[in-house]
């Protein structure tokens, strides 16, 4: 044993950076990588142009309108954008919500139009609530103590998700957090005869202050009091758990955790229990927060993005929603 190695023979020369040393070798060990046909890239659609434009919230994007959005979908497939989920802005907001079922209401209309255009090739996603159609901006229906009321809110989001499907939408995404909506949602469907259209549940949907940049965007802030009463504690990893397997027992196909990395321990409880696909919705704050940082000079945007995708893959998801899609293809990182 030469002197230069005495300190190493405890390990049995077990040097880790062996496997270090070059690029070829860093990427036949890596351990996760991110393919493209895992993202999927959220956009908001609105009714009246006048709310088209940039949002300030979440440097980059923009409030599209449908002509707006199959344009712009159109040069996101060149790219390897293949999967959208589409949140929608109405005209207007009211007390009954009841525009966000209109079969001829703003995602259904985008629906048909993204699946005239594009067919297989675009898998479209709808997000199914009605807090951005509610004046109130609540998930569900309050009473008159400002109670969210459970099983009303259920069934009327349930009707949503039916206008979306009918539309054509390939999978409908819940993402209110009331008890028995994936039941509610598979029942509808079987009753309709869509039987065949997948649910992607935000099952696991915490209360979180990583919102923030969304709810400008789709100015969907509760105008009274907040979310807890029916998203989770953010203390809470284990009631995220028993949500997943309801979720799965009520129906859902995919379940999704959001957001993603506060929670990257219930993405891996979650991807330990189930054998659905994880999603892991990658949020507007967690968005924002890379770009406000490399705007200050202090990272690099892709780099920050690769390594937030890397850590949710870790833990177990496989499909991840993600508002840096884009900017991640478009600059070769995946
Ligand atoms: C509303 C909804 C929210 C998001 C998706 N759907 C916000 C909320 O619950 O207040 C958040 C998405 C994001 O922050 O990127 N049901
Ligand atoms: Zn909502």
């Amino acid at each position: 044993m030469g002197s230069q190695s005495d300190g190493l023979w405890l390990g049995g020369f077990i040097r880790p950076r062996r496997l270090r040393e070059t690029p070829r070798l860093r990427e036949l060990v890596a351990e996760t990588r991110i393919h493209r046909d895992q993202l999927i890239m959220p956009h908001f659609v609105v009714e009246d142009a006048a709310m088209a434009g940039p949002i300030a919230g979440l440097p980059g994007l923009s409030r599209m309108t449908i002509e707006d959005l199959v344009k712009q979908c159109e040069s996101d497939l060149k790219l390897g954008i293949r999967a959208v989920l589409l949140f929608g802005l109405p005209q207007a907001k009211d007390e009954s919500g009841a525009v966000a079922a209109d079969p001829v209401g703003i995602v259904p209309q985008a629906v048909r139009m993204l699946k005239a255009a594009f067919g297989q090739d675009l898998l479209v996603i709808t997000d199914v609530c009605q807090c951005a159609y509610l004046s109130h901006g609540h998930c569900g229906f309050p009473d008159a103590t400002g109670h969210i009321v459970n099983d009303s809110s259920a069934a009327s989001i349930a009707r949503i998700a039916l206008a979306h499907a009918q539309a054509g939408a390939d999978i409908v995404a819940p993402s209110d957090m009331m008890d028995g909506r994936i039941g509610a949602i598979r029942m509808l469907l079987e009753d309709e005869d869509l039987s065949h259209v997948p649910i992607m549940s935000y099952a696991v949907k915490f209360a979180s202050a990583y919102y923030g940049p969304f709810r400008d965007a789709a100015g969907s802030a509760p105008g009274f009091g907040d979310r807890r009463s029916y998203q989770l504690d953010p203390r809470n990893g284990r009631q995220g758990l028993i949500e997943a397997a309801l979720d799965e027992a009520e129906g859902a196909d995919i379940l999704m955790v959001k957001p993603a990395l506060a929670y990257l321990d219930v993405i891996a409880g979650v991807r330990a229990r189930t054998d659905l696909p994880v999603a892991a919705y990658n949020v507007s704050g967690e968005y924002t927060m890379v770009h406000l940082l490399a705007r200050e000079g202090f990272a690099d945007p892709i780099q920050l993005a690769m390594e937030h995708l890397h850590a949710m893959s870790r833990a177990g998801a496989s499909i991840f929603i993600t508002y840096h899609a884009r900017e991640l293809l478009a600059a070769g990182a995946i």
